[in-house]
């Protein structure tokens, strides 16, 4: 079909505006969720030292960075909570009047114009920094269940659009959904983490979190990083239980995960660009070894390229910036 002996793909590279035209794939801050970490206490606004530009807020800090979102407009935000007291149990995720559904009540009082998005989780929470009940050293899958359902509905209650829940505990979609529908929240979505690997790459997320396990490690309910197949089952079951969004996580390493689930699922897929990933770009950019804003804006766009719709990254505000002066 060439009219030469080879083919000229130059032409369509030609010029900035010819690329613009046959450019496949473009990041949008509509595709934005900000992660944020809400703490208790007053007057704290403390920069997490493992993630530069990264940081912990109390509540009275909270509107402030609500505007900032607003302001750059970011479509969601992801949200963390930090309590002062952790028990066995992980009261604090489950308390009506805990760190999370305060924040979710303040920013729902504030605006509309934000989704708030849970992270349904207990690991912040427990004394051990595990994600459930420990039982005979492991954690129970069973007897945690109802914990997360409980941390769901009192999100919900709280205000929260969408629901999160990234504890790997099985069933966990069919027994939150369950809860929400009778606690009289079927309107309210399920964004599964529903292949979450255990991965190195959350090392800087549980110095922002304080949730690193004080004994043993996840690997008994995340996912091993060598298995493919098992990531497929984990998205299946999950859809069979009703999530509406599938969350791959890490983002990265995982890209040809992003691309199955992508074909497989007919629902939003949600890249977790985690804190590992965003500790390497700032290390690196701190150091002036790369450039900052075109080494994110290229793995962000590879990441909607292999399949994602919407992206978790706490260079969300950074991507919105470098989209308005474009
Ligand atoms: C907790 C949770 C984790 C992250 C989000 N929710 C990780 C963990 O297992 O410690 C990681 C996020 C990141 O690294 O940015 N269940």
């Amino acid at each position: 079909m060439a009219h030469s002996h080879f083919d000229r793909h130059r032409r369509l590279r030609n010029s900035s505006v010819m690329r613009r035209l046959v450019r496949e794939t473009t990041l949008q801050v509509d595709d934005l969720v900000y992660p944020l970490f809400v703490v208790e206490g007053n007057g704290i606004k403390n920069e997490v030292s493992s993630m530069p530009g990264v940081f912990q807020v109390s509540l009275d800090n909270l509107d402030q960075e609500i505007d900032e979102l607003l302001e750059l407009g970011i479509p969601s935000v992801l949200l963390f909570g930090i309590p002062k007291e952790k028990d066995e149990v992980g009261s604090g995720a489950y308390d009506p009047n805990g760190i999370v559904q305060l924040a979710i009540r303040q920013i729902k009082e504030k605006t509309d114009d934000l989704l708030i998005i849970a992270d349904t989780c207990l690991c912040e929470y427990t004394s051990h920094g595990h994600c459930g009940v420990i039982k005979h050293n492991d954690v129970d899958n069973d007897q945690s269940l109802p914990l997360h359902v409980k941390t769901a509905v009192t999100q919900a209650q709280a205000g929260a659009d969408i629901i999160a829940p990234s504890n790997m505990m099985d069933g966990f979609v069919t027994e939150i959904r369950k809860g929400l529908d009778e606690a009289g929240f079927k309107h309210i979505p399920i964004m599964s983490y529903a292949v979450k690997y255990a991965s190195a790459f959350y090392g800087p997320f549980r110095d922002a979190a304080e949730s690193t396990p004080e004994f043993g490690d996840r690997k008994t309910y995340q996912m091993d990083p060598a298995n493919r197949l098992e990531a497929l089952r984990e998205a299946a079951s999950d859809i069979e239980e009703g999530a509406d969004f599938l969350i791959v996580k890490p983002a990265l390493s995982y890209m040809d995960i992003i691309r199955e689930v992508r074909e497989q699922h007919h629902v939003p897929v949600v890249a977790y660009n985690v804190s590992g990933e965003y500790s390497m770009v700032k290390a690196a950019s701190i150091n002036g070894w790369i450039d900052e804003e075109a080494v994110v804006m290229e793995k962000l766009t590879s990441m909607k390229r292999a399949g994602a719709d919407i992206i978790i990254t706490y260079f969300a505000k950074d991507v919105a910036k470098w989209l308005q002066n474009k």
